[in-house]
């Protein structure tokens, strides 16, 4: 089929308290080496991505922009031509964590979602990547686009596939970055870790993806209790138990090591957060040794002391996004049926929308802001 040269997509003239986001028809990207055009088929939309562009996260993104994050599945449309292993028609999983090749320990952005902040990678972005998923196509860096198996990973489960939507695939890209938090700190089978708070999108993601890796047990905390029960409904007995965040700093902490000594604690808990006892319940839950993924945003201090953080022998790594080649391990941990998705963990698709629809999707997604609700925009 050749292909169009105009496509529809969803437009941001620039973030703002009530975003003027309109459908437009625009000329189809031109691919340059090192690019891909991705015919995009689901992209994830959040209650987050709102609130960036109408600026109440503080992200920074290039003006006049098609809207949209990295999060989606689509389907190779054209190959640029440095492009090797993604012909025409390939089923595709596109990652959001931007780096520039010849820099890209400093050079970083989230694709449609912030633009990293310096002024070098605003200018990067600004004339490379600024446009996102919401779209009909998309033109992808080609380290960005991942390519999965759809026999195996959509094919008819009594014909050895897995059954998956394009939808439930949505997954991937999330639990990767969870993927980074765990192998940072050296996640090893048969640990025993904690996720707090577990109820977000990503603290959700993190259990899956940890008992995916092989971790023995589970911990997951967090506030609402209703939730953290669905997802250890997903998993056999034992292998993730629950914590409620109480406030209750030292009874928390000893809930947390009901089950024995605690390995690793993953925290990726949002600016709302701040101040709560969680972090420093999940500190003196760990084991001397213990090890910490700091992936949450907490604008102020580290609750745990100086002292324990020495005497216990911690070590505490930071992990913004993941490496490119844990893209490559999460497909793959999918396609082997290690790594599930879909209703199994406790994820359902709650909607589908159009491009058109977009101000329904927003709304559904408004009042589906848990762990376990994914809303999709099919261009
Ligand atoms: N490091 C990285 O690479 C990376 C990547 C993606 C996201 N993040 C960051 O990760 C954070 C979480 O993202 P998300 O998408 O999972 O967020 P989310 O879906 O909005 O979930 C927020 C979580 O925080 C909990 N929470 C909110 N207020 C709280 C409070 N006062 N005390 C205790 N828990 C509270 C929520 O619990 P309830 O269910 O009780 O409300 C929920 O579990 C964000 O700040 C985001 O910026 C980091």
């Amino acid at each position: 089929m050749p292909l169009p040269t105009q496509m529809r997509a969803l437009h941001l003239p620039t973030i703002s308290s009530s975003p003027q986001i309109t459908l437009r028809t625009v000329p189809l990207p031109t691919v340059v080496p090192g690019s891909v055009l991705v015919r995009v088929l689901a992209a994830q939309v959040s209650q987050k991505f709102h609130d960036i562009y109408s600026g109440k996260v503080g992200f920074t993104l290039a003006p006049d922009m098609i809207l949209g994050g990295g999060y989606a599945i689509g389907r190779v449309a054209q190959p640029g031509p440095d492009t090797t292993s993604l012909p025409v028609g390939k089923l595709v999983m596109l990652q959001s964590f931007l780096r520039a090749r010849d820099n890209p320990e400093e050079i970083q952005a989230v694709w449609g979602s912030f633009d990293g902040g310096l002024p070098a990678s605003r200018e990067w972005i600004e004339k490379n990547w600024k446009n996102g998923c919401y779209a009909e196509y998309v033109l992808a860096p080609l380290e960005n686009v991942e390519p999965l198996d759809e026999e195996k990973l959509c094919g008819a489960k009594e014909e050895g596939g897995l059954g998956y939507s394009v939808e439930d695939l949505l997954q991937l890209p999330v639990q990767l970055v969870e993927m980074g938090g765990w192998k940072g700190i050296g996640l090893q089978a048969g640990e025993r870790v904690i996720v707090a708070p577990a109820t977000g999108q990503f603290g959700g993601a993190a259990v899956e993806v940890a008992v995916a890796m092989g971790a023995g047990q589970v911990i997951a905390m967090g506030r609402n209790m209703e939730i953290l029960k669905r997802i250890q409904g997903c998993y056999p007995k034992g292998k993730v138990e629950i914590v409620p965040m109480t406030g209750d700093e030292d009874g928390d902490a000893q809930k947390l090591t009901s089950w024995g000594s605690v390995d690793a604690y993953l925290d990726i808990s949002p600016a709302a957060a701040t101040g709560s006892t969680h972090v420093s319940s999940c500190f003196k839950a760990l084991r001397n040794y213990g090890r910490v993924s700091l992936m949450g945003i907490l604008p102020e201090g580290l609750s745990a002391t100086y002292a324990m953080v020495v005497w216990k022998s911690l070590t505490i790594k930071g992990q913004y996004m993941y490496d490119r080649a844990d893209a490559r391990q999460i497909v793959r941990m999918a396609e082997s049926g290690v790594l599930r998705l879909g209703p199994e963990t406790g994820v359902e698709v709650v909607g589908k929308f159009k491009l058109d629809e977009i101000d329904q999707a927003w709304h559904v997604a408004a009042n589906n802001t848990e762990f376990g609700k994914l809303i999709a925009l099919n261009p």
